[in-house]
């Protein structure tokens, strides 16, 4: 592996020419968020972080959440604001690199459940994005749990692994599961604060 900045999949201006160069339509949501609605049962506002082009905000909002999202790719959340707006729904987001601790202590936003479905946020960061949850709020993280052979942009560094939350002081993990999807392995962990 190079040695440099841990980036999932590629820089901001890789990201923005991938959702460029998207059809104009929102896939669908995350499968698994949806089987996992009943972690979610206590919370009201949520925050999507890394939510690319807003195929779960948007689902979440639909349902009735008040919802936040996050991600660096402009492109992708120029996109979600334009997907929300025909769909009629107000979802607020921010531009921002979720690698800079600088960046992310600045978000100043307090939630009851936080979502980042696939990608690996960097370990250093879940100590700052626990403060913004609310005392019994929900964190929940869903990725590959193997290097996948048929997406050969997914490297060894973008799996998540256990050790990804060890500074993650005073949660308790609720429910960690794997599972299979084709040949494709996932992880989906749920922690409650
Ligand atoms: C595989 S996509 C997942 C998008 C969304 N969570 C979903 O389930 O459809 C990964 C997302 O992470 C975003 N991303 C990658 N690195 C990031 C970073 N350093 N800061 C913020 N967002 C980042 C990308 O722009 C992209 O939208």
């Amino acid at each position: 592996m190079l040695a440099g900045k841990m980036e999932y999949m590629g820089d901001a201006t890789w990201w923005d020419e991938r959702f460029r160069s998207r059809e104009n339509a929102l896939m669908s949501p995350e499968a698994k968020l949806k089987l996992d609605l009943k972690y979610f049962a206590e919370s009201n506002k949520i925050l999507d972080l890394a939510s690319g082009d807003g195929r779960n905000a948007i689902y979440l909002a639909k349902i009735g959440y008040e919802v936040y999202a996050v991600d660096f790719s402009t492109e992708a959340l120029n996109r979600l604001k334009s997907f929300a707006t025909s769909e009629r729904l107000e979802i607020a987001i921010k531009l921002m690199d979720i690698t800079s601790k600088d960046e992310v202590s600045k978000l100043g936003v307090k939630v009851d459940a936080v979502i980042v479905n696939h990608y690996r946020m960097a370990r250093e960061i879940y100590p700052m994005l626990i403060t913004w949850i609310n005392d019994g709020g929900i964190l929940w993280v869903n990725g590959f749990e193997d290097v996948p052979e048929d997406n050969p942009n997914i490297r060894e560094q973008d799996i998540l692994r256990d050790s990804d939350f060890e500074l993650l002081k005073h949660c308790t993990l609720l429910d960690k599961e794997k599972y299979e999807v084709g040949d494709r392995k996932f992880v989906r962990y749920v922690w409650k604060k």
